[in-house]
């Protein structure tokens, strides 16, 4: 299994925190953000991973993490010239998935959980891993079957589907880069994972995992100061990094 960290983006929503800085590079508790999915991959046996920056912080990058010999593992560096959607991760690294399947996770969506088992134990199709919320309506949704089957998946719904948000980690078989490549834009001009997911749904390979423990998508000033709470109080203990 290959790796893939999606840490390019414009972090809109955190100006100006993020008018000369990368997001994933702000700190959490006594980390970069960055190092909590890093950690996330490594801890889960991953050796080889992609980190898919934008060209404006690429040195930044290259300056903290390096070849990732310090880690014990291999750090492949890419640059998506624009954010042109998450799919975008899988055309931008074709040459590095080749035949393997791969583990793509934000770079700053921050999980308690250990994924080794599930990351271990993928073959082949998709995974995604939902966490229960109570604000479904902000997040891409799935609702599921009585055998953890995706039935449905939904960008943010404006009618009720499921409470299962989709995070920010996600399993996929090599077969991931034909699909994104041929995916089409968005009205907002972006691939968009949900076109993805939906091609592996449509075919049955589309399978759910629950996330157990915490979940923070840190791309708000609210969500960032929780992550910061979660890394101080607890997750900072079990960082192999
Ligand atoms: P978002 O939080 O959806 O986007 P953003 O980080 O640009 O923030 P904002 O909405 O405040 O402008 O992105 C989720 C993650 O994916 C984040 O780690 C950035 C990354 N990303 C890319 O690297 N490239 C992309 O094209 C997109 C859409 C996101």
């Amino acid at each position: 299994m290959r790796g893939i960290i999606l840490s390019g983006g414009a972090a809109t929503r955190l100006r100006p925190c993020t008018k000369i800085t990368s997001k994933q590079l702000l700190p959490i508790y006594n980390r970069p953000m960055i190092y909590y999915p890093l950690n996330t991959l490594i801890k889960a046996g991953i050796k080889e991973i992609l980190i898919i920056v934008s060209p404006e912080r690429a040195g930044d990058y290259l300056n903290l993490l390096g070849s990732g010999k310090e880690f014990g593992v291999k750090f492949t560096y890419e640059i998506q010239d624009k954010p042109g959607g998450l799919p975008e991760a899988f055309i931008i690294g074709e040459n590095f998935i080749d035949q393997e399947n791969v583990a793509m996770i934000l770079g700053d969506n921050i999980f308690e959980d250990d994924f080794s088992e599930d990351i271990k134990n993928f073959k082949s199709g998709a995974k995604v891993f939902a966490k229960k919320v109570t604000d479904p309506e902000r997040f891409g949704v799935v609702k599921m079957d009585s055998r953890m089957k995706a039935e449905k998946i939904v960008e943010k719904p404006k009618e009720w589907v499921s409470d299962y948000a989709v995070t920010g980690l996600y399993l996929y078989d090599h077969r991931v880069v034909e699909v994104a490549k041929n995916l089409k834009p968005s009205q907002r001009n972006e691939l968009e994972i949900v076109d993805l997911h939906n091609w592996y749904l449509e075919k049955g390979e589309l399978e759910v995992a629950l996330v157990q423990g915490e979940w923070i998508d840190a791309g708000t000033f609210d969500s960032l100061l929780r992550a910061q709470n979660l890394a101080k109080e607890k997750l900072h203990q079990n960082l192999i990094i």
